[in-house]
């Protein structure tokens, strides 16, 4: 695991120089979940794969922006799943990205996961790393710095509801306003990583993708960024759920299948359930 931790963090520091030098221009090609590929995206898989290359304890990977897993050491153990540069379309407006790894051992699935992670590129190099723990390192001179352990309170102040609204099921709509009605304040950047990040850091609060009209099974990645934010929220004393059940129960028939999300503290996780046991 210790060598998984170390290329994590050489990606990053290889990562966080191609987006300080990088020109942004979309490429002509398209990912595997219909969207435009950025040059960068390209660019920062290739860096992960070549450092995951180098550690002879992975067995596979596989990247959001792969169509399919890849082979790396047929005696390894582990297996990974990562989203190289997670909202980056952001890098354009110059907002907080990140990278996300979910790590398994044996084979994929949230039953073998034994460790996630993630890295934030805002105005600092952010690593976030969850074992038994959820340890936050700061990319100081060139090395990352243990900063402190996470734990999430039991309630939060923070809202990040994401999705088009004018597709959210009337019930959600309503849960949502119910939560600005108690004086929840809004935080959505629309990057999953910070966004995550800051509830994370601020102590609570709820980061919602429900299954819209249009995506009645949710945007989000179960493998890339799903099962790897409920497994770093769970590990801080945080919930993750799909409306009704626990995230971490979930499967997944394809590495890009999609799951309706709910991260967050106590308070309004268990609000959550509430509404959706009661209308969905
Ligand atoms: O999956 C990409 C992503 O950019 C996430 O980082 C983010 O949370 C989400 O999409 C935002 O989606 P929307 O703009 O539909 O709320």
């Amino acid at each position: 695991m210790r060598d998984i931790f170390n290329a994590i963090q050489r990606s990053a520091r290889r990562i966080k120089h191609a987006i300080d030098v990088k020109d942004i221009g979309y490429s002509q090609l398209e990912n595997s979940s219909g969207e435009m590929q950025l040059q960068l995206d390209i660019q920062c898989d290739l860096i992960i794969q070549e450092e995951f290359s180098k550690v002879a304890s992975i067995h596979t990977i596989a990247s959001e922006e792969k169509e399919r897993e890849m082979l790396l050491d047929e005696n390894g153990k582990y297996y990974i799943a990562y989203d190289p540069l997670d909202g980056s379309s952001l890098v354009d407006v110059n907002l907080s990205v990140g990278s996300i790894y979910g790590i398994y051992e044996n084979a994929f699935g949230t039953a073998n996961m034994v460790a996630a992670c993630y890295v934030v590129h805002g105005p600092r190099v952010e690593m976030v790393f969850a074992e038994n723990k959820t340890k936050l390192y700061l990319l100081q001179d060139g090395e990352f710095e243990f900063v402190k352990e996470i734990r999430v309170g039991d309630k939060g102040r923070l809202m990040a509801p994401g999705g088009t609204q004018k597709n959210w099921a009337p019930y959600h709509k309503n849960m949502i306003d119910s939560f600005f009605q108690e004086g929840y304040r809004l935080r959505y950047s629309g990057g999953m990583v910070p966004d995550l990040h800051q509830i994370l850091l601020k102590g609570g609060g709820l980061f919602s993708y429900p299954g819209t009209s249009d995506k009645p099974e949710g945007k989000l990645r179960r493998l890339f960024e799903v099962f790897p934010f409920a497994f770093i929220y769970e590990k801080s004393g945080g919930y993750a759920i799909d409306g009704k059940n626990d995230l971490m129960t979930l499967g997944h028939a394809h590495i890009h299948d999609t799951a309706i999300c709910f991260f967050g503290s106590k308070y309004e996780i268990d609000r959550v359930k509430e509404v959706y046991i009661k209308n969905a």
